[in-house]
């Protein structure tokens, strides 16, 4: 099938898409948002050996509201293996893998120019992996470039951890219009950001566990490198601090995080600019560029003093929006507080995934190297 891209106007065939652990609940995401999705074609799905050769509707727990489309249903699973996937010929494959099982599928995938979107952890941080969350940080996509002295002919894109993604495309607005100094971020994250099988019931029902392992260093570290600026070649840090404190608590899906943002200058403001700004923030990066999964309102304002609300607030603009509320200025203080609820699993993970293999396909296509599968 041939699809038009909106700004290029140029007329194209889908490409072909796979899915690394799709039976976990971020692949599962990515196997609903990528059915019948306008440029991407979804060709096969893995999970782990056990389940090789099971056909998707037997081996998934799924968990998905919408029912499972039959023909997706039918697919036989394939393992993580270079061989198995390349029989596909896939363009770009999206790992919905544990890093322990990335670390070592994803490079053998990028030295035979296929192209990944991964949601797992490792390598993010690394100086030319780009750490996309594409409405705040879409330029940094330049950054693949650096990968070719990596001796891959495909590019490795990361999405953010979950609770970073959420933040960052909250706090880009307000970086628009003050000076941060500090950040504080406490999060009420939702079970299923730990995965299918993460949080035992008996732990968590009726109850808030107070650590989530690693969870504090990846919001302090993501979100200094995705809020930084990228000019020729050379990434900058914002001279800002970042601090968590991660909870779990006892909601499905969707995260809150409660954040106070302490901002430097004698500046008079009120919370009708913040929520201008906020309101205002319309994928500036990605704006005008056609990308299907890009939500017209990334950031939704709202002003009832209950909201926001993770069962109320998480499917908004498809899960692909953050939706902000109780937003104060404490002038003495020169603090600005608020609250974020966001989809952990579409805006945390397989929306942004998604997002990004959008941005990379526009990409490619501008600067010229699409087919660089052999
Ligand atoms: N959940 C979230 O909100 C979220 C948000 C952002 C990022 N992430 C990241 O996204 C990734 C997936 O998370 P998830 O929540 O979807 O996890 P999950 O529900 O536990 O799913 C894990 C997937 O990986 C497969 N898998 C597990 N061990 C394997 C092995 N040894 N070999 C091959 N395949 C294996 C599983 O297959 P089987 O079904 O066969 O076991 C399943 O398909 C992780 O890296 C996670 O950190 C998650």
């Amino acid at each position: 099938m041939r699809f038009t891209t909106q700004l290029l106007g140029e007329i194209m065939d889908k490409l072909k898409v796979g899915v690394l652990g799709a039976t976990g609940l971020v692949g599962q995401r990515f196997v609903s948002l990528l059915y019948k999705h306008p440029w991407f074609e979804l060709s096969f799905l893995t999970a782990s050996e056990k389940k090789s050769g099971v056909k998707y509707g037997e081996a998934v727990n799924w968990l998905i509201t919408s029912e499972l489309p039959d023909d997706v249903s039918e697919v036989k699973l394939i393992k993580n293996d270079l061989e198995d996937i390349r029989a596909y010929k896939p363009d770009i494959v999206f790992s919905a893998l544990p890093p322990e099982v990335a670390v070592s599928i994803e490079p053998l995938l990028l030295i035979n120019g296929i192209h990944v979107v991964s949601n797992a952890s490792n390598m993010r941080l690394e100086h030319d992996i780009p750490l996309l969350n594409p409405e705040v940080n879409a330029d940094h996509i330049g950054l693949v470039q650096l990968q070719r002295t990596r001796g891959w002919r495909g590019y490795l894109l990361k999405v953010p951890n979950c609770s970073t993604a959420i933040l960052t495309l909250s706090l880009k607005p307000i970086m628009d219009i003050l000076k941060i100094r500090n950040v504080f971020v406490t999060t009420l994250q939702a079970v299923s950001g730990a995965g299918l099988t993460g949080v035992p019931s008996m732990s968590i029902i009726d109850n808030v566990i107070p650590y989530i392992q690693n969870e504090e260093e990846k919001i302090e570290n993501e979100t200094l490198k995705i809020l930084g600026s990228y000019t020729n070649g050379v990434m900058v840090k914002p001279k800002i601090n970042v601090s968590a404190s991660c909870t779990r608590v006892p909601v499905i899906e969707g995260h809150t995080e409660i954040v106070f943002v302490e901002f430097e200058g004698d500046v008079d403001l009120d919370v009708g600019d913040v929520r201008k700004s906020l309101r205002e923030f319309k994928s500036n990066k990605v704006k005008g560029l056609g990308l299907p999964t890009a939500p017209e309102e990334p950031v939704v304002v709202v002003e009832a003093l209950d909201r926001p609300q993770p069962r109320l607030d998480r499917l908004v603009n498809n899960g692909m929006a953050v939706v902000v509320g109780r937003v104060r200025v404490v002038k003495p203080l020169n603090l600005l507080k608020y609250v974020v609820v966001g989809n952990n699993l579409v805006r945390g993970a397989a929306g942004t995934g998604v997002l990004i293999a959008e941005l990379l396909t526009h990409y490619l296509r501008r600067v010229g190297d699409f087919n660089v599968r052999s």
